[in-house]
């Protein structure tokens, strides 16, 4: 076995691993989802398509942070971390099924972690799977046990939210404030690809600031200067979701009890999610992270 780095070549085979890995249903021709780890596993051809375009938006940003694990007959694991600013971000990060518990995994963290010589800090969106978590607290990180908000949204209870407005490439150097103020770093390379799957929302009032990113029927990101412009936000987000879609706000710690707020009263629920892995910080608050970006 040897660790590599990640080649343009390789980002095919990472799906395909990632895919297996997390366990996703297989689609069907008649649209109804197989069984977990069931062959061949795999996500809907679009889904699929977005993972490598994300993949491949890492190895051009962040080439160094992208690894692979491989032997004669191929590649079998992967690990994809990015760092902005002062912050690292492990990205994506599975062993295929047949060749977990070989040491692949161990050693696939430690060159994504070593990508991050230098920052200080460090951040992750957890599944809540033992060995990952293993490997997680063993490289220092504190686990933050978190839910996720998931419904369809009552729209009829949704109040007029005045303040919030789609952004343009002008508001950037905005949103980057306020990511500098909660988390200590920007997501600025990122915004390309966001905005090409996604809506970013601003708000900008005397009393404070904040940006959402609603990605379909799931708000993807968000970041504010107080609670309340989170919570306008989260309401004006909500309010643009397509009614009667299943809604997922997902990796909120206690700490984002705003949005929880929010969310129960807009008719969702709460579920238990992963954890939200940290170190050398605390969960940044008011936020909702990005699962793939931090
Ligand atoms: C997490 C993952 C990448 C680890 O890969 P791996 O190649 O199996 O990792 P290693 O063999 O280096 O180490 C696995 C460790 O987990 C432990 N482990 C494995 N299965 C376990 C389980 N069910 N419960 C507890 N510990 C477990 C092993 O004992 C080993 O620990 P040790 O080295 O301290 O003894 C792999 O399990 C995986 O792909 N999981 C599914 C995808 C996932 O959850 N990814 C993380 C997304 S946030």
């Amino acid at each position: 076995m040897r660790i590599r780095p990640m080649r343009a070549d390789d980002v095919a085979a990472a799906e395909r691993i990632t895919a297996r890995a997390f366990a996703l249903p297989t689609p069907s021709a008649s649209g109804s989802s197989g069984a977990p780890n069931s062959s061949p596993a795999g996500r809907a051809p679009l889904a699929r398509e977005r993972w490598m375009d994300r993949l491949r938006h890492m190895l051009a940003v962040d080439p160094a942070g992208c690894w692979v694990a491989a032997d004669d007959d191929g590649v079998f694991g992967v690990a994809a971390a990015l760092r902005r600013d002062l912050l690292w971000v492990l990205s994506t990060y599975a062993v295929d099924p047949d060749r977990q518990r070989e040491g692949a995994g161990t050693a696939l963290l430690e060159a994504a972690i070593d990508y991050g010589h230098g920052c200080l800090r460090g951040m992750l969106c957890a599944l809540p799977n033992p060995a990952a978590l293993r490997r997680y607290r063993g490289a220092g990180f504190s686990l933050y046990p978190a839910f996720k908000l998931v419904g369809t949204v009552d729209h009829h209870v949704i109040p007029e939210i005045d303040g919030v407005r789609a952004a343009t490439d002008r508001d950037l150097d905005l949103v980057d404030s306020v990511d500098r103020q909660v988390r200590g770093a920007t997501h600025r390379p990122d915004h390309a690809f966001m905005t090409r799957y996604g809506q970013l929302l601003v708000c900008d009032l005397f009393t404070g600031s904040g940006y959402a990113y609603l990605d379909g029927s799931a708000i993807a990101l968000l970041a504010a200067t107080n609670r309340s412009i989170a919570q306008r936000l989260l309401w004006a987000a909500l309010a643009q979701t397509p009614p009667g879609e299943e809604v997922t706000v997902r990796y909120l710690t206690s700490d984002q009890e705003w949005a929880l707020d929010v969310g129960l009263a807009a008719g969702l629920r709460v579920e238990m999610d992963g954890c939200l892995a940290l170190r050398h910080m605390r969960p940044p608050v008011p936020y909702v992270p990005s699962v793939p970006f931090g």
